[in-house]
């Protein structure tokens, strides 16, 4: 089949790599001169373990072609993707500007049947809104062209998108056009070749389907922040209750692990679509509106136990920091919590010195312009000398340091641990201050 997407992000480049995987032939459009000429001269704007590989392979093999040129684009697939970002306005609603600019694009150029597949995460309703821009601008031109609106959320995990592409727990497709419906059955046949994993609904239903998905999930995470706050002080392991709950098969394991806050480019600001979604409604989604407040807060968890250490005034502390990313396997550095706490300390009048195993280019480019923030080359120099280390990301690199070597480097053996990462009677035979969350 031949297929455009039009947006070569984190979820346009991944899905249209794996597309072309299984023999199709794919157009990705983006808007960004520099990113296509990057793709276009064999790199990869971002870091997604295994993208790198399949992308020179198709590009290789011929099926994969990246373009700045909107015509050839829309020319190029009968089914259109729309994989553009749908950042948070002002007021934490879905930003629809690419969205709709991305369907008007199709409707300015198309010259037979489209099915237009929204995958970007958008708020009920935008379906019709696409829906509407096109027929819109087709009647502008003066021309009846046939065309159908399909939902189909991505559920792909950053540093893992690639896998759950090729093998996802369920494909959503909200359609109510039979000859689009029988497009995407053929499209996604070779991601299912093991068990129907296509749900297929109204395409509101698909809409909420997303929003819902990410909700719950940044749910069982504050919810187990908040928890983890608890124990601390009832004196109670997280982690041992964790597992005590996560044996019952109704809550089970997944999702249940506290630390510094979600981050990323999706709970934060789809939790906030969410809210602002049902407060234009006449709906107030408190529990959401909850979550989002605890998470707020529990980014600040990190910093608030070195000011109990070492007082509110930081100047002349250095601190050591690993992991900037917002999660392991991505330099994805969007919400990042490490942003937050990283601000904190140095708004404080400390220095950090900061590793990351791949987000420090990022990191610089969104945090370079802070004085008090340095970068290493490797895990263990900004030990040397620091007050203390904060674990910030659960990179595995961090699993099983030489905590020998840690303890030298360090002023004193004191760790600030987000992700709790070490068992904690363990470093604390070992000679240890060992603050972590929950514990
Ligand atoms: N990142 C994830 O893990 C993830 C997972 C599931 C769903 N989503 C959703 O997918 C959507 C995209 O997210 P992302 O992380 O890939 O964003 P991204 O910012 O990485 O990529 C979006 C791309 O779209 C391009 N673009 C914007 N307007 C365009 C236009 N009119 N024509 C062509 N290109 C255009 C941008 O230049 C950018 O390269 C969002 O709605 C997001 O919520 C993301």
């Amino acid at each position: 089949m031949k297929i455009t997407v039009i947006g070569s992000g984190y979820v346009g480049l991944v899905t249209g790599t794996c597309l072309a995987e299984v023999g199709n032939h794919v157009c990705c459009l983006d808007v960004d001169p520099a990113k296509i000429a990057m793709l276009q001269a064999g790199g990869i704007p971002i870091y997604e373990p295994g993208l790198d590989e399949m992308v020179r392979r198709n590009v290789a093999a011929g099926r994969l072609t990246f373009t700045t040129d909107v015509a050839e684009s829309v020319a190029f697939g009968e089914i259109q993707f729309i994989a553009v970002g749908t950042p948070p306005d002002e007021d934490g609603s879905a930003d629809l500007q690419y969205v709709l600019a991305a369907a008007r694009n199709i409707a300015r150029h198309m010259d037979g049947y489209k099915v237009v597949v929204d995958k970007s995460t958008v708020p009920v309703g935008t379906g019709d809104k696409v829906r509407a821009a096109i027929a819109e601008t087709l009647a502008e031109r003066g021309v009846e062209l046939p065309f159908a609106v399909v939902s189909n959320p991505e559920f792909l995990k950053e540093g893992a998108a690639i896998e759950d592409f090729m093998k996802p727990d369920r494909i959503v497709v909200g359609a109510d056009d039979a000859r689009a419906i029988e497009l995407m059955r053929r499209l996604y046949a070779p991601f299912q070749r093991n068990h129907e994993r296509i749900l297929c609904m109204d395409v509101r239903s698909a809409e909420l389907t997303k929003y819902a998905a990410n909700a719950m999930l940044a749910t069982r995470i504050s919810f187990m922040n908040e928890l983890a706050n608890l124990a601390e002080t009832l004196g109670a392991d997280i982690e041992l209750v964790r597992q005590g709950i996560g044996a019952d098969p109704r809550i089970g394991y997944h999702f249940l692990y506290p630390g510094v806050g979600y981050g990323g480019s999706c709970f934060p600001k789809d939790v906030k679509a969410l809210v602002a979604s049902g407060h234009e409604h006449g709906h107030e989604l408190k529990v959401l509106s909850a979550v989002e407040a605890a998470n707020d807060a529990q980014k600040l968890r990190l910093v608030d136990k070195v000011v109990r250490e070492f007082g509110a005034d930081l100047s002349g502390r250095r601190f050591a920091l690993w992991g900037l990313a917002f999660k392991p396997n991505t330099d994805d550095m969007r919400e990042a919590p490490s942003r937050v706490i990283v601000r904190e300390l140095t708004r404080r009048g400390a220095e950090v010195v900061a590793f990351d195993p791949v987000a420090t280019h990022e990191a610089r480019r969104v945090m370079g312009d802070n004085p008090r923030l340095t970068f290493a080359d490797d895990m263990m120099s900004p030990l040397e000398g620091a007050d203390a280390l904060l674990i910030v990301t659960e990179w595995k690199a961090f699993r099983s340091p030489d905590f020998d070597a840690v303890r030298a480097a360090l002023k004193q053996p004191l760790i600030f641990d987000g992700r709790n990462m070490y068992d904690p009677a363990w470093l604390r035979g070992i000679g240890f201050a060992y603050h972590a969350i929950g514990r």
